[in-house]
Protein backbone atom coordinates (compact mmCIF):
# COMPACT_ATOMS: atom_id res chain seq x y z
CA UNK A 1 0.00 0.00 0.00
CA UNK A 2 1.35 3.36 -0.54
CA UNK A 3 0.87 5.69 2.20
CA UNK A 4 2.70 9.19 1.83
CA UNK A 5 4.15 9.26 5.50
CA UNK A 6 7.41 11.44 4.94
CA UNK A 7 9.49 12.40 2.28
CA UNK A 8 12.37 9.91 3.97
CA UNK A 9 9.90 7.47 3.20
CA UNK A 10 9.98 8.15 -0.56
CA UNK A 11 12.48 6.43 -2.94
CA UNK A 12 14.24 9.50 -4.52
CA UNK A 13 12.09 8.14 -8.22
CA UNK A 14 9.11 8.66 -6.44
CA UNK A 15 9.46 11.77 -5.28
CA UNK A 16 10.61 13.04 -8.45
CA UNK A 17 7.75 11.70 -10.05
CA UNK A 18 5.29 13.20 -7.55
CA UNK A 19 6.81 16.58 -8.30
CA UNK A 20 6.44 15.76 -12.15
CA UNK A 21 3.26 14.66 -12.12
CA UNK A 22 2.39 17.89 -9.94
CA UNK A 23 3.67 20.32 -12.00
CA UNK A 24 1.98 17.86 -15.30
CA UNK A 25 -1.60 18.49 -13.85
CA UNK A 26 -0.85 22.54 -12.95
CA UNK A 27 -0.21 22.59 -16.97
CA UNK A 28 -2.65 20.23 -18.30
CA UNK A 29 -5.29 21.10 -15.99
CA UNK A 30 -8.48 18.70 -16.11
CA UNK A 31 -6.84 16.26 -18.20
CA UNK A 32 -6.13 13.85 -15.51
CA UNK A 33 -8.90 12.28 -14.14
CA UNK A 34 -9.14 8.95 -11.27
CA UNK A 35 -10.45 5.94 -13.10
CA UNK A 36 -13.72 5.59 -10.56
CA UNK A 37 -14.31 7.98 -8.23
CA UNK A 38 -12.80 7.62 -5.22
CA UNK A 39 -13.34 8.90 -1.85
CA UNK A 40 -10.74 10.82 0.68
CA UNK A 41 -11.23 10.88 4.61
CA UNK A 42 -9.75 13.84 6.61
CA UNK A 43 -8.94 14.10 9.73
CA UNK A 44 -8.24 16.95 11.55
CA UNK A 45 -6.97 17.13 15.32
CA UNK A 46 -5.31 20.61 14.76
CA UNK A 47 -6.75 23.51 12.51
CA UNK A 48 -6.19 24.06 8.65
CA UNK A 49 -7.49 25.78 5.94
CA UNK A 50 -4.96 25.19 2.86
CA UNK A 51 -4.28 21.43 3.19
CA UNK A 52 -8.18 20.95 4.41
CA UNK A 53 -8.95 23.19 1.00
CA UNK A 54 -6.47 22.13 -1.28
CA UNK A 55 -6.98 18.45 -0.15
CA UNK A 56 -10.87 18.93 -0.91
CA UNK A 57 -10.68 21.07 -4.49
CA UNK A 58 -8.13 18.60 -5.76
CA UNK A 59 -9.66 15.90 -4.76
CA UNK A 60 -13.13 17.34 -6.19
CA UNK A 61 -11.53 17.98 -9.37
CA UNK A 62 -10.03 14.70 -10.24
CA UNK A 63 -13.83 13.15 -9.95
CA UNK A 64 -13.30 11.85 -6.08
CA UNK A 65 -15.38 13.28 -3.10
CA UNK A 66 -14.33 14.26 0.69
CA UNK A 67 -15.65 13.60 4.06
CA UNK A 68 -13.86 15.68 7.26
CA UNK A 69 -13.67 14.45 10.99
CA UNK A 70 -12.81 17.03 13.66
CA UNK A 71 -12.99 16.20 16.96
CA UNK A 72 -16.12 18.69 17.62
CA UNK A 73 -18.80 16.91 15.39
CA UNK A 74 -17.29 13.22 15.66
CA UNK A 75 -17.19 10.93 17.71
CA UNK A 76 -13.11 11.46 18.73
CA UNK A 77 -14.20 14.33 20.57
CA UNK A 78 -15.77 11.69 22.75
CA UNK A 79 -13.27 9.15 23.72
CA UNK A 80 -13.37 7.08 20.68
CA UNK A 81 -10.44 5.91 19.61
CA UNK A 82 -8.10 7.00 16.75
CA UNK A 83 -7.36 3.39 16.03
CA UNK A 84 -10.85 2.32 15.95
CA UNK A 85 -11.85 5.01 14.02
CA UNK A 86 -9.54 4.30 11.26
CA UNK A 87 -10.36 0.80 11.03
CA UNK A 88 -13.89 1.86 10.23
CA UNK A 89 -13.22 4.61 7.83
CA UNK A 90 -11.44 1.93 6.10
CA UNK A 91 -14.37 0.37 5.27
CA UNK A 92 -16.24 3.25 3.58
CA UNK A 93 -13.16 5.23 1.85
CA UNK A 94 -10.18 4.55 -0.38
CA UNK A 95 -7.86 7.05 1.13
CA UNK A 96 -7.12 8.98 4.71
CA UNK A 97 -5.50 12.11 5.51
CA UNK A 98 -4.55 12.42 8.89
CA UNK A 99 -3.31 15.89 10.42
CA UNK A 100 -2.50 15.63 14.51
CA UNK A 101 0.38 16.30 17.08
CA UNK A 102 2.93 12.63 17.18
CA UNK A 103 4.08 11.32 14.66
CA UNK A 104 4.11 7.49 16.31
CA UNK A 105 0.37 8.02 16.14
CA UNK A 106 0.52 8.54 12.02
CA UNK A 107 2.83 5.94 11.93
CA UNK A 108 0.55 3.06 13.89
CA UNK A 109 -2.41 3.85 12.53
CA UNK A 110 -0.86 3.27 8.97
CA UNK A 111 0.13 0.20 10.26
CA UNK A 112 -3.48 -0.87 10.76
CA UNK A 113 -5.27 0.93 8.15
CA UNK A 114 -6.83 -0.89 4.95
CA UNK A 115 -5.97 1.78 3.18
CA UNK A 116 -3.36 4.60 2.07
CA UNK A 117 -2.91 6.94 5.04
CA UNK A 118 -1.54 10.52 4.00
CA UNK A 119 0.61 12.82 6.65
CA UNK A 120 -1.13 16.21 6.24
CA UNK A 121 0.70 18.01 8.99
CA UNK A 122 2.35 16.38 12.96
CA UNK A 123 4.62 17.91 15.46
CA UNK A 124 7.42 16.76 13.58
CA UNK A 125 7.14 17.03 10.04
CA UNK A 126 4.89 18.36 6.89
CA UNK A 127 6.10 16.28 3.51
CA UNK A 128 3.19 17.47 1.56
CA UNK A 129 3.73 21.34 1.72
CA UNK A 130 7.27 20.44 0.89
CA UNK A 131 6.14 18.49 -2.68
CA UNK A 132 4.18 22.30 -3.02
CA UNK A 133 7.41 24.16 -1.78
CA UNK A 134 9.90 22.06 -4.72
CA UNK A 135 7.47 22.71 -7.43
CA UNK A 136 7.10 26.21 -6.43
CA UNK A 137 10.79 26.55 -6.88
CA UNK A 138 11.08 24.24 -9.96
CA UNK A 139 9.12 27.08 -11.12
CA UNK A 140 11.41 30.42 -10.89
CA UNK A 141 14.90 28.26 -10.75
CA UNK A 142 16.22 26.22 -13.94
CA UNK A 143 17.92 23.45 -11.52
CA UNK A 144 16.99 23.38 -7.87
CA UNK A 145 19.99 21.24 -7.24
CA UNK A 146 22.15 24.35 -7.16
CA UNK A 147 20.56 26.23 -4.94
CA UNK A 148 21.24 27.74 -1.49
CA UNK A 149 18.58 27.54 0.48
CA UNK A 150 18.09 29.54 4.26
CA UNK A 151 15.86 28.33 6.93
CA UNK A 152 15.50 30.79 9.70
CA UNK A 153 13.47 30.19 12.93
CA UNK A 154 11.51 27.01 14.60
CA UNK A 155 13.27 23.71 13.18
CA UNK A 156 10.44 21.72 13.76
CA UNK A 157 7.97 19.97 11.32
CA UNK A 158 8.69 21.99 7.64
CA UNK A 159 12.30 22.10 8.51
CA UNK A 160 12.20 18.79 9.92
CA UNK A 161 10.69 18.22 6.02
CA UNK A 162 13.29 20.29 4.09
CA UNK A 163 16.36 18.35 5.58
CA UNK A 164 14.64 15.30 4.44
CA UNK A 165 14.46 16.71 0.80
CA UNK A 166 17.73 17.01 1.30
CA UNK A 167 18.84 13.24 0.24
CA UNK A 168 16.29 13.26 -3.09
CA UNK A 169 18.38 16.78 -4.28
CA UNK A 170 22.03 18.26 -4.46
CA UNK A 171 20.81 21.69 -2.84
CA UNK A 172 22.43 23.27 0.12
CA UNK A 173 20.37 24.02 3.49
CA UNK A 174 21.61 26.16 6.10
CA UNK A 175 19.66 26.33 8.98
CA UNK A 176 19.73 29.30 11.65
CA UNK A 177 17.35 29.05 15.19
CA UNK A 178 17.37 30.08 18.09
CA UNK A 179 19.53 28.12 21.14
CA UNK A 180 17.07 24.85 21.79
CA UNK A 181 15.23 25.12 18.62
CA UNK A 182 17.49 23.20 16.26
CA UNK A 183 16.29 20.42 14.48
CA UNK A 184 16.96 17.05 16.72
CA UNK A 185 20.08 15.60 16.44
CA UNK A 186 18.46 12.15 15.01
CA UNK A 187 16.83 14.07 12.23
CA UNK A 188 20.12 15.72 10.69
CA UNK A 189 21.67 12.74 11.06
CA UNK A 190 19.71 10.90 8.91
CA UNK A 191 20.39 13.26 6.41
CA UNK A 192 23.39 13.80 3.49
CA UNK A 193 25.60 15.40 5.98
CA UNK A 194 27.73 17.53 3.47
CA UNK A 195 24.53 19.49 2.36
CA UNK A 196 22.85 20.71 5.78
CA UNK A 197 24.85 23.20 7.65
CA UNK A 198 23.76 25.15 11.27
CA UNK A 199 23.99 28.41 11.84
CA UNK A 200 23.60 30.90 15.40
CA UNK A 201 23.52 33.89 13.45
CA UNK A 202 20.94 34.15 10.53
CA UNK A 203 23.01 36.82 9.20
CA UNK A 204 25.36 34.41 8.40
CA UNK A 205 23.08 31.95 7.09
CA UNK A 206 21.09 33.96 4.20
CA UNK A 207 24.77 34.57 2.81
CA UNK A 208 24.46 34.04 -0.79
CA UNK A 209 20.86 32.57 -0.26
CA UNK A 210 19.25 32.07 -3.41
CA UNK A 211 15.65 31.38 -1.10
CA UNK A 212 15.20 32.33 2.34
CA UNK A 213 12.41 29.96 4.11
CA UNK A 214 10.60 30.43 7.82
CA UNK A 215 7.28 29.78 9.74
CA UNK A 216 5.63 31.01 12.33
CA UNK A 217 7.53 30.73 15.81
CA UNK A 218 4.32 29.54 17.75
CA UNK A 219 3.37 26.07 16.10
CA UNK A 220 -0.02 24.86 16.25
CA UNK A 221 -0.55 22.59 19.41
CA UNK A 222 2.82 23.93 21.25
CA UNK A 223 2.63 24.98 24.55
CA UNK A 224 3.16 28.89 24.59
CA UNK A 225 6.75 30.19 26.25
CA UNK A 226 7.19 33.58 26.14
CA UNK A 227 11.33 32.87 27.50
CA UNK A 228 11.40 31.02 23.92
CA UNK A 229 9.69 33.62 22.14
CA UNK A 230 11.63 36.40 23.06
CA UNK A 231 14.79 34.71 21.50
CA UNK A 232 12.72 34.25 17.98
CA UNK A 233 13.14 38.40 17.83
CA UNK A 234 16.47 38.09 16.11
CA UNK A 235 15.10 35.57 13.66
CA UNK A 236 12.63 37.45 11.74
CA UNK A 237 12.91 37.85 7.74
CA UNK A 238 12.72 42.01 7.80
CA UNK A 239 14.62 43.58 4.45
CA UNK A 240 17.90 43.75 5.94
CA UNK A 241 18.25 40.21 5.94
CA UNK A 242 17.06 39.88 2.28
CA UNK A 243 19.55 42.46 1.76
CA UNK A 244 22.12 39.88 2.62
CA UNK A 245 21.34 36.89 0.39
CA UNK A 246 22.13 36.58 -3.61
CA UNK A 247 20.03 39.64 -5.73
CA UNK A 248 17.69 37.35 -6.66
CA UNK A 249 16.63 35.70 -3.98
CA UNK A 250 12.90 34.32 -3.29
CA UNK A 251 11.22 34.00 0.17
CA UNK A 252 8.94 31.26 0.82
CA UNK A 253 6.76 30.73 3.84
CA UNK A 254 4.43 27.51 4.50
CA UNK A 255 1.55 30.47 6.09
CA UNK A 256 -0.50 30.67 8.06
CA UNK A 257 1.83 33.64 8.46
CA UNK A 258 2.13 35.84 11.46
CA UNK A 259 2.81 39.24 10.31
CA UNK A 260 5.42 41.40 12.13
CA UNK A 261 6.84 38.75 13.99
CA UNK A 262 8.40 36.02 11.49
CA UNK A 263 8.18 37.92 8.36
CA UNK A 264 7.57 41.77 7.85
CA UNK A 265 4.92 42.71 5.45
CA UNK A 266 7.72 44.34 3.18
CA UNK A 267 8.99 40.80 2.59
CA UNK A 268 5.87 39.09 2.67
CA UNK A 269 4.32 41.18 0.32
CA UNK A 270 7.33 42.36 -1.77
CA UNK A 271 8.49 41.28 -5.61
CA UNK A 272 10.34 38.51 -4.25
CA UNK A 273 8.09 36.91 -2.25
CA UNK A 274 6.23 33.30 -3.24
CA UNK A 275 4.20 32.65 -0.71
CA UNK A 276 0.96 33.15 -3.14
CA UNK A 277 2.39 30.81 -5.69
CA UNK A 278 3.50 27.59 -3.15
CA UNK A 279 0.49 28.27 -1.43
CA UNK A 280 -1.43 27.65 -5.07
CA UNK A 281 0.62 25.01 -5.50
CA UNK A 282 -0.72 22.72 -2.32
CA UNK A 283 -3.77 22.44 -5.28
CA UNK A 284 -1.61 20.58 -7.62
CA UNK A 285 1.04 18.95 -5.43
CA UNK A 286 -1.97 17.24 -2.95
CA UNK A 287 -3.76 16.21 -6.31
CA UNK A 288 -0.47 14.62 -7.21
CA UNK A 289 0.06 12.52 -3.83
CA UNK A 290 -3.51 11.11 -3.91
CA UNK A 291 -3.15 9.64 -7.56
CA UNK A 292 0.26 8.15 -6.73
CA UNK A 293 -1.56 7.04 -3.26
CA UNK A 294 -4.28 5.63 -5.05
CA UNK A 295 -1.51 4.19 -7.53
CA UNK A 296 -3.13 6.23 -10.62
CA UNK A 297 0.92 6.39 -11.71
N1 LIG B 1 0.66 25.40 5.33
C1 LIG B 1 -0.39 24.72 5.80
O1 LIG B 1 -0.34 23.50 5.99
O2 LIG B 1 -1.49 25.47 5.98
P1 LIG B 1 -2.80 25.04 6.80
O3 LIG B 1 -2.38 24.86 8.23
O4 LIG B 1 -3.74 26.16 6.59
O5 LIG B 1 -3.31 23.74 6.22
N1 LIG C 1 4.94 24.89 11.98
C1 LIG C 1 3.58 25.24 11.71
C2 LIG C 1 3.20 24.86 10.32
C3 LIG C 1 1.81 25.25 9.91
C4 LIG C 1 1.44 24.78 8.54
C5 LIG C 1 2.67 24.57 12.72
O1 LIG C 1 2.89 23.39 13.01
O2 LIG C 1 1.76 25.23 13.23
Amino acid sequence: MRHFLNINKLSTKEMLLIIKQGHFLKKNYGKKFLEEKKILAMIFEKPSTRTRVAFEVGMKKLNGDVVILDQHESQLGRGESLQDTIKVLGRYVDIILYRGSDEKILYEISELSDVPIINGLTNNSHPCQIVADIMTLEEKFKDINKLKISWIGDGNNVCNSWIEAVNHYDFKLNISCPEGCFPSKKTLKESKSSHVNLFDKPSEAVKNADVVITDTWESMGIKKDKQKLKKFEKFRVDSELMLRTNKNSFFLHCLPAHRGCEVTDEVIDGKNSLVWDEAENRLYAHQSILLWCLENF
